[in-house]
């Protein structure tokens, strides 16, 4: 198991303090999902508003015999996240005699505990666990097979991709291309564009369980850094950034107020805000277009059946 370790309260620390400095004000998403942001993500994904589960379920409850079929006989899946999920499970039932699966997971604890179910579920499959930040390069020996398996599939599904920022959602797709590797394809979820007002609201449900997401941001300074911040001072806001194309998340000052963290002083004035994710919405052909760029090829686009998300088997430009 390769060894990367979580990223630790310094960086942090330094992350937030940049992020807070700079204008517009920005915090990395990647800080959203500590334990309690996490359970409250899983809670997003039931609530009604929140359609992108349910419709990437419904896609591979409605194609994964298909998807299956065109993965083929002995081959390696390699999932960037902890697998830990149904979708995961039902892809490994689905496959013609697979060699091995890899879950990338930073969380050595969700990685070890995913590792152990599916060993059980799966005794025919090989699970090769690989202990990593999967935003970062990853050795290729971490994945080596001996003997290699007939073709890597990279899975990557839930549209995770849709946080990252064209270009760098170009170079990502460009890493999980070579880990691919010529024989190999990229499978991976993609939410789709959508009228601008279903999908503020998908981002702020009418319960408030992505309020409670974003704002455990700030939860999560105040314990893990002490700051000092006024909690009420800010509100969650979903907002659709048309030249973009995405759902922005900030937390926006309802009024004047300070943060301190170490001393160091960050005055919002009312209205300010701190930008904390980015959900990128494409088209077929505007999310082709950015494969394209990262020398891939969407050869087969498959949908749930509402027509609202979407998964595109990538390879290598021929
Ligand atoms: C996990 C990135 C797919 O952007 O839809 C959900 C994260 N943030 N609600 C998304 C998220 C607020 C989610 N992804």
């Amino acid at each position: 198991m390769s060894e990367t370790s979580e990223p630790d309260v310094d960086t942090f620390r330094t992350d937030v303090i940049n992020g807070l400095s700079a204008r517009p004000r920005a915090i990395s998403c990647k800080y959203l999902y500590d334990t309690r942001g996490s359970e409250l993500f899983e809670r997003i994904c039931h609530t009604p508003e929140y359609y992108v589960t349910r419709a990437d379920l419904a896609l591979h409850e409605s194609h994964l015999n298909d998807i299956a079929a065109r993965i083929g006989p002995d081959a390696h899946v390699i999932e960037l996240g902890s697998g830990a999920g149904i979708k995961t499970r039902q892809l490994l039932a689905s496959l013609h005699s697979p060699r091995a699966y890899t879950p990338i997971e930073i969380s050595a604890a969700a990685l070890t505990r995913s590792s152990r179910e599916l060993e059980a579920a799966f005794p025919d499959i090989e699970i090769v666990p690989v202990q990593a930040d999967y935003t970062q390069p990853i050795p290729a020996e971490a994945f080596a097979l001996n003997p290699p398996a007939k073709r890597r599939i990279v899975y990557f599904p839930g549209s995770t991709i849709s946080n990252f920022e064209s270009d760098q959602a170009v170079h990502f797709l460009q890493r999980l291309g070579r880990i691919a590797g010529p024989d190999g394809a990229v499978l991976v979820g993609v939410d789709l564009v959508k009228p601008a007002d279903q999908l503020i609201k998908a981002y702020d449900d009418a319960d408030g369980v992505t309020s409670e997401f974003n704002r455990n941001l700030l939860v999560r300074m105040q314990r893990e850094l002490g700051a000092d911040i006024d909690l009420e001072a800010f509100t969650h806001e979903a907002r659709w950034n048309e030249a973009h194309s995405r759902i922005e998340m900030h937390l926006v000052a309802r009024r004047p107020t300070t943060i301190v963290i170490d001393g160091h002083q960050f005055a919002f004035e009312a209205g300010e805000s701190i930008h904390t994710e980015n959900s990128h919405k494409y088209s077929v052909e505007s999310f082709q277009a950015l494969a394209a760029r990262a020398g891939l090829q969407s050869d087969m686009v498959w949908f749930d059946p509402d027509g609202v998300f979407s998964m595109h088997w990538l390879v290598a430009d021929a």
